[in-house]
């Protein structure tokens, strides 16, 4: 992520090719506009003005071989599907600078689907350099959309990073980094330090090579209302000695999607400058196989002084987080939120595309499903439902880390709730990953939830 890289060029570029939307219905109205000759070349073509489908124009005579402009289809407009659909034309163009000519259904997001379209990962190996870009609509706040760009980015990066380059150490570079650039204070808690104050992240993550550690940053006015935000850092997921199969651990260098998720929200908040001092912590460990595991039927005392017996090595991830969370809650912020690859369940119940969320604060949860909508960050909420609290009880300890084989992503968040008092918790359950590449999300690493969160703090604290 580097702050020079951005797509988007300054309004009024020369010669910026431009970019017709067309619907089923508005595609007669565009023909008239972009005169008999291209519509004459459209229907040679055969273009015809699906969702999806798009036509490279040519130049007039007296323009010479050049491109004259782009025909892009989208559903209707009483009912789009994908608000990102835009975010399919980077690559159907050639380098070259851009205009949306008309309006798309929303001309911001399909700005930042545009621009997170043009993502690939370079660090293992070098993609053709392209250089594409777009001269924005004057009603986009271009800064704003920059900003959520290089979040986005920034958490695709880490979360395409094999474990082998993105282990605990790793993870805290990059926190150390973000810090650095805002001017943000960071510590670290590492390795056996962490014993006393910190058992649970010591007990998940001590059987790694790499050192576990808690990762705090902090940043802001310290009179500023105080939000926190939590991310699962495990770096690797094997389970443990509650051992994944094969397919279940392949993609688990993504269990740190809760601490990108985070840190690109955290970079969101802070390039804008919010009203808010924001405290971002992330307990970072690899779920590892040693002599030195924790193991099913351990019971460790949490740093609350809650006794909690491990039933399964492989639900680390809310073991780690009810450490983190503990401290969050110490200080008493207005919002705690975390992220967290927490559960399958979460995923059986809504699919890898909509993270889902919860919290206790009714309010908080309006305010979300709205933001989540208006920008294409799609969440749903799941119920901190309060009798299944008896899934996790255990008969030697205060509490065991699973509950029953039904109702998983609901016992996890229940578990962590143990841990937390303040009302305005949220807990966010994500997959953070794309298997099938989508228009404006390229298949793999995915920041899942910021942007939707970020225009809650935006709306509060701007
Ligand atoms: N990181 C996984 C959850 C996960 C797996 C998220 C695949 C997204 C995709 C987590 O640590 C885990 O293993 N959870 C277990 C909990 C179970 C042992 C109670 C799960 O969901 O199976
Ligand atoms: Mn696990
Ligand atoms: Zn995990």
């Amino acid at each position: 992520m580097d702050a020079m890289d951005t797509i988007f060029v300054t309004h009024g570029a020369a010669g910026a090719v431009p970019i017709w939307f067309v619907t089923e219905a508005s595609y007669p109205d565009v023909r008239k506009v972009i005169g008999s000759e291209a519509c004459a070349f459209a229907d040679a073509a055969g273009f015809d003005p699906k969702p999806g489908r798009h036509l490279l124009l040519p130049g007039g005579k007296e323009q010479g071989a050049v491109l004259g402009g782009v025909l892009f289809g989208l559903e209707a407009a009483d009912e789009p599907k994908d608000l990102f659909l835009p975010g399919r034309l980077p690559q159907h163009l050639p380098d070259g600078v851009y205009r949306f000519a008309n309006a798309p259904h929303d001309a911001r997001l399909a700005a930042l689907a545009f621009a997170l379209g043009t993502y690939r990962f370079t660090r293992y190996r070098k993609a053709e350099a392209r250089a594409i870009k777009l001269d924005l609509p004057q009603s986009v706040d271009r800064d704003d959309v920059q900003r959520i760009v290089e979040g986005v980015t920034l958490a695709r990066d880490l979360i395409n990073t094999p474990a082998n380059d993105m282990g605990p150490a790793q993870l805290e570079q990059a926190a150390r980094k973000l810090a650095a650039r805002h001017s943000a204070t960071i510590n670290a808690i590492v390795g056996e330090e962490l014993e006393n104050n910190f058992p649970l992240i010591h007990a998940v993550g001590r059987a790694a090579a790499g050192a576990p550690r808690l990762i705090d940053m902090s940043w802001g006015d310290a009179k500023h209302p105080r939000v926190t935000l939590v991310g699962k850092g495990v770096c690797f997921d094997t389970g443990g000695l509650d051992i994944k199969p094969d397919t279940g651990m392949l993609n688990m260098k993504k269990d740190m999607g809760g601490a990108a998720t985070a840190l690109a929200l955290a970079h969101m908040i802070m390039a804008r400058g919010l009203k808010l001092r924001l405290r971002v912590l992330i307990p970072a460990v690899e779920n590892s196989i040693a002599g030195s595991s924790f193991r099913p039927r351990d019971i460790y005392t949490s740093r609350k002084g809650i006794t909690v017996e491990i039933g399964n090595t492989d639900a680390e991830g809310r073991l780690i987080l009810a450490d983190a969370l503990t401290l969050a809650d110490e200080d008493k912020p207005e919002l705690i939120a975390d992220f967290a690859t927490l559960t399958g369940a979460a995923r059986v119940a809504l699919g890898p595309d909509v993270p889902a969320f919860f919290t206790d604060d009714d309010a908080l949860a309006g305010e979300l499903a709205e933001h989540g909508t208006s920008e294409n960050d799609p969440l749903w909420r799941l119920p901190l439902w309060r009798p299944y609290e008896a899934m996790l009880e255990s008969k030697v300890a205060d509490i065991n880390n699973v509950g029953g084989s039904q109702g998983g992503a609901i016992t996890a968040a229940l578990f962590m709730r143990r841990f937390v008092t303040a009302k305005s918790w949220l807990h966010l359950d994500l997959f953070a990953w794309t298997a099938t590449a989508k228009a404006g999300r390229p298949e793999g690493g995915e920041c899942q939830a910021a942007r939707a969160l970020y225009a809650l703090l935006a709306a509060r604290y701007g």
